[in-house]
Order: structure tokens, then sequence, then C-alpha cells
């Protein structure tokens, strides 16, 4: 087959992201911003409350960290020394699903099973121990809204998570009923926050200067310390959930992948850019341009082999074609497919990048823009060719030499950390 080149020139273009439109989203977004602080039902960004501000870096002590936010689920035991320092003593971590054998995020899945299993990797953390006292921080990444620092409700499931009976109630409740099923009596839950709220707890425990923190992995999000400033309220880090931003330009593959989701209409940022999406992008293309009607099952793994193939004749290309296809390609349409490949990318890159400069816009008010680090986790971020590099090359087309007022830090097993974190925190 050879790809007609047109057809795909078309789509490259419904791919890119150019200054323009980066700006317009960048604006777009702070505005958002703006006007969920005045009344998140009146913005795409739903602005949660995470009760909890930035540490001191001083926190001490030892704490038990949950962290639930995606397909694995870990329990950490860490020890906070103060001084920006920790140290993990133990950490269990099982999938929520294998396929075949169990699956507690699925649609046939009860809340009843999926905390049960929790609680179960808690015990394991604490080698069944039923006596000694634990104090749990929680990290669950996903919308919940919080009346306090440890109740929290979820809203609305995302990152096609579909377990009955999570949505609407409070998350930590449903974890002490399975605690006490188990007869652990000794772990007290003290704290629920999101894991963008997690990254930057830890980022700003280790290093200080860090007022957003964000998540580009399988999901997408973003948080940041709102200083109120001139208000009487103290400054308070609000979960934007801005992976439900809307102001966004959707091709005719964004639509199709929003409408096969579960939940339609929801979640439209992140499903152009996370990595849970990004796969199933790619693949939407591929079927349009093979003219069929399949899902090739690829995912952004294989994106990242596709894009980092530099072999001469696109050999590797070829070979996951061939495997996920059945398709036999020449070299010119594998080097297509490359390109396809790294247009989603650095469109999602892009995007991203636009949103954190709304903030950054929004923090700095009409004061010159502090100098600060911004802090991501996520396999996205880490790992994906074209990511880190299309994220600096769109902070300085957005910020001009401001840009060298911020960098971006990646902080690996920030979710477990700042659960442990926000732990300490809870007993000021
Ligand atoms: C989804 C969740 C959000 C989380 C993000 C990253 O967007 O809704 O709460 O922060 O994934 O895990």
């Amino acid at each position: 087959m050879a790809i007609d080149s047109s057809a795909f020139q078309n789509i490259i273009d419904d791919f890119t992201v150019d200054a323009e439109h980066l700006r317009i989203v960048a604006a777009d977004f702070r505005y958002d911003l703006r006007k969920g602080l005045a009344d998140p039902d009146a913005s795409s960004l739903r602005m949660l409350k995470s009760y909890v501000g930035l540490p001191t870096g001083e926190e001490k002590g030892e704490y038990l960290a949950l962290d639930f936010g995606g397909t694995n689920v870990r329990v950490l035991r860490i020890r906070l020394d103060g001084d920006g320092k920790f140290e993990v003593l133990k950490k269990v971590a099982k999938p929520l699903r294998i396929a075949g054998q169990y699956d507690y995020v699925g649609k046939g899945s009860t809340a009843e099973e999926q905390f049960g299993f929790i609680a179960g990797l808690v015990d394991e953390a604490i080698d069944g121990d039923h006596e000694t006292k634990f104090l749990l921080g929680h990290t669950f990444s996903f919308p919940s809204s919080q009346t306090d620092l440890n109740n929290a409700r979820l809203i609305i499931w995302t990152k096609e998570f579909a377990t009955a009976g999570v949505e609407g109630q409070v998350v930590n409740d449903l974890l002490l009923a399975a605690l006490k099923k188990r007869g652990i009596e000794n772990v007290e839950p003290r704290a629920v926050i999101n894991d963008t709220v997690a990254v930057l707890l830890a980022a700003a425990y280790k290093r200080g200067a860090t007022y957003i923190g964000s998540i580009y992995a399988t999901g997408h999000n973003t948080c940041y310390l709102e200083p109120y400033a001139g208000e009487a309220t103290a400054p308070m880090v609000l979960n934007l959930e801005s992976g439900g931003f809307m102001k966004l330009a959707p091709n005719r593959f964004d639509t199709a992948l929003d409408e096969a989701s579960e939940k339609p209409g929801e979640q439209r940022l992140e499903k152009m850019v996370s990595g849970r999406y990004m796969g199933e992008l790619f693949g939407l293309v591929l079927a349009e341009l093979f003219g069929e009607k399949k899902d090739y099952g690829f995912t952004s793994i294989d994106m990242s082999s596709i894009i980092n193939d530099d072999t001469k004749e696109k050999h590797n290309v070829q070979g996951i074609l061939k495997d996920k296809t059945g398709h036999d390609i020449d070299t010119e349409d594998a080097e297509h497919i490359q390109e396809l490949a790294s247009a989603i990318v650095i469109r999602s890159a892009r995007l991203v990048t636009a949103s954190y400069v709304g903030i950054l816009w929004q923090l700095a008010g009409d004061k010159p823009l502090e100098k600060q680090h911004i802090a991501i986790d996520g396999s996205v971020y880490e790992k994906m060719p074209l990511a880190k590099e299309n994220i600096m090359r769109a902070l300085y087309e957005l910020l001009g030499e401001d840009a060298a007022q911020v960098d971006t830090v990646l902080e690996t097993g920030g979710s477990g950390l700042g659960a442990a974190i926000a732990a300490a925190m809870s007993q000021k």
C-alpha cells in the first residue's frame, strides 16, 4: 500500500498546533482559570480545593502512603527525615487488573472488591502488624471534591475506570470499611490528595520554589498553589483537573476516540495528550489510511519505539506495523507513519505546555515571572521521545526570554512521597 501523500499531509495538518493556536490555548486556559476561581461551574476547569498548602521541608516521621491512580496500586512505608530528605522503608505494588485472572477496575467490578484488594496491600505493607499505629496518606488520582484534607468524594471516574459504587462516595470511608473488614484498626487515614498535588508537595519538600505540579502519563492533569494574593484566604493547592479543559480544536480522530470512550464529552484535553489515548489516536488514523475499521491496539509505548527508529530503512517501524496491523509497508510509508507518531506527540507536548503557561501567567499577574520549577511526573514526560524538547520549545515560543525563569523537573515517585508529606502536614 502506498499512503496517499495529500491525504496524509492533511492529517498531519490536523494534528499541528501552530504558534497562533498555541497562544490562543494558553490564553483560554488562563481565562478559564480566572473564571474558575470566581465560579468553578463557569469554567471547564474543576479547580478542586485540596485543603493543603506547601510543606516547609522540615516534615518528619514514618507514614504509610497509598498510591491509587492507575492500574498499578502501591503502598509504601516512608520515613521523612526533614531537610527535604526521606527514605522508602517498604514498598508493595500490585495491578488492579490482570487479564484473564481478575479485574477490579472494569465494569463488572465493585467498590467492595476494589477496596478489599487495596486493604490487602496495606496489610502486606505493614507486615500484618495490627498493633502499631500508622498514619496513612492517600494519593487518589481522580477528580474528587473535598471538604477537608481527609474527606474526598469521587466525582466521576476518569482514565476508563468503571468500578461500580465508588462514584459519589467518600473514598476514605470505603478504605476504612475495607481495612476494618480485614481486622486492621491501627491504620488511620489522615489525608487524601490528587497525584498532581502529591508531585507538587514532593518537589516543594525537596527543592522549594515549585508552585505547579503535573502528571503527564496514562492521564494528564495539573495543580498549582493559588496564592489568593490580596485576599484573607491562605494559599492553597488547587487541583485543576486540567484533563477536562475543553477550549480545544479536536479533529475527527479526537471526536471518534471521545465518542467510543467510557465517558464521552469528558476529559477532552486528556484524550488529546495523555499516554492512555495517544496510541489509540494513532491507531484510528492508521485504520483510516488502511481503509479498515479495526482497533489495532497501539499503545504509546509502540509510538515511542516507532519514533525512536533511526535506521535508514525503518525496519522497526515496518516490524511494529506488520505485527499490529498485518500490513507490509515500504520505507517511504514507514517514514510517513513515523512522522504521524511524532506529530501526535508534538501536539500533545504543545497543548500541555500551553496549559502550564496559562497558569504561569496567572501566577505572575502583572509582576515579572518568578524563577521556578514545574514538577512533572509520568511516563510520557520521562520516556516519550520528543516530549521534553517540545515542552521547552513551546515554553520559549510563548514566554520569550522569560522562559529562562522556568524549568521542568522530573519528580519520579512523587505520588508516594507526597502522600507521606500530606499525612505529616495533617498533624499540624
Ligand atoms: C486523570 C484524573 C486526575 C489525575 C490524572 C493523572 O486526569 O482525573 O485526577 O490527576 O488522571 O493521573
